[in-house]
């Protein structure tokens, strides 16, 4: 049985030989997802595994956590370290990096698997996607999703051939794609899970606007937090990355308070 995705998931990108404490203190902290990939390029995906089997120590469950990694296409890869044989099928590719991330991650299986990117043309993408739903019928993972997908035909067209359907699309959230407000109303329509990437760092127009402001006063909250509860009111999932105890603290508070009808339209006017 999947676990139901968080609120809020912890990101792990780009914090190399840290991962492992910053992931630990996310978790103590009340972070019940984590966000990695099989890409050495931005992920130390090992570190989380030590994390986990740190906190397995501490009393942390395996089922506690909602674990996801991605499969990262040969494009995304450092070309001196490509985690799986470049020469080899994309199907053996997959396999070959979902091994990976199992070893690192010292676990038997994972909730969410996501294709970090659209490969072209589309006969790739699907190959690459037949072979996560491989993993998926093998129930080694529970959910399938596809990460910086901007195109909404595309993303139409995957669930269309897909056997098992996409269940998450993970972007970056920001003005030049509109805030992907047709992806999110087409996924929410259709039982996919959006989850925001760079939601705060690409938007401080946002954060600094009067609107966000007064309701930061008004509730008591920083900017941020009246961001992300908003866009738990959209149905999007905000990643979070930060370092900070207090921004962990911060956005794990971000969902409990309720703004009304008014307050969350007046901020949906600014997106
Ligand atoms: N699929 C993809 O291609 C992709 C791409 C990028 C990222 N991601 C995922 O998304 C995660 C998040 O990455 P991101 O690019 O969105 O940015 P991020 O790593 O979460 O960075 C957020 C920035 O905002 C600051 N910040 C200030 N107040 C904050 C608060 N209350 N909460 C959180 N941060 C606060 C942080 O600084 P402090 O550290 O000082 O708090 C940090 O500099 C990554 O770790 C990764 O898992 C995925």
């Amino acid at each position: 049985m999947s676990l139901k995705m968080p609120q809020i998931i912890y990101g792990t990108a780009w914090k190399k030989e840290k991962t492992s404490a910053f992931v630990v203190q996310a978790v103590e902290a009340g972070f019940r997802a984590i966000d990695t990939a099989c890409q050495p390029k931005h992920y130390f995906e090992n570190g989380v595994g030590e994390a986990l089997a740190i906190l397995k120590s501490k009393g942390f469950k395996r089922s506690d956590i909602f674990l996801q990694t991605k499969f990262t296409p040969l494009a995304g890869q450092d070309p001196n370290a490509i985690p799986y044989d470049k020469n080899a099928s994309l199907k053996t590719q997959v396999a070959e990096s979902f091994e990976l991330s199992k070893k690192n991650l010292q676990t038997h299986y994972i909730d969410s698997l996501v294709l970090h990117s659209p490969l072209f043309p589309f006969a790739k993408l699907l190959e690459v996607w037949r072979a996560m739903e491989l993993l998926y019928k093998n129930a080694e993972v529970l959910q399938l999703g596809i990460s910086n997908c901007y195109d909404l035909s595309l993303l139409q067209k995957l669930y269309k051939e897909a056997e098992i359907k996409p269940s998450i699309v993970q972007n970056r959230f920001y003005a030049d794609t509109d805030y992907d407000k047709e992806i999110r109303k087409w996924s929410q329509e259709n039982k996919i899970r959006y989850q925001s990437f760079w939601t705060l760092s690409a938007n401080p127009q946002l954060l600094t606007n009067k609107t966000i402001a007064k309701l930061s006063l008004k509730y008591n909250k920083t900017q941020a937090q009246i961001l992300f509860n908003y866009l738990h009111t959209q149905g999007v999932t905000p990643l979070s990355g930060t370092t900070s105890l207090e921004h962990m603290q911060e956005d794990l508070h971000a969902f409990d308070f309720v703004m009304s009808d008014d307050e969350i339209k007046s901020i949906g006017e600014l997106l």
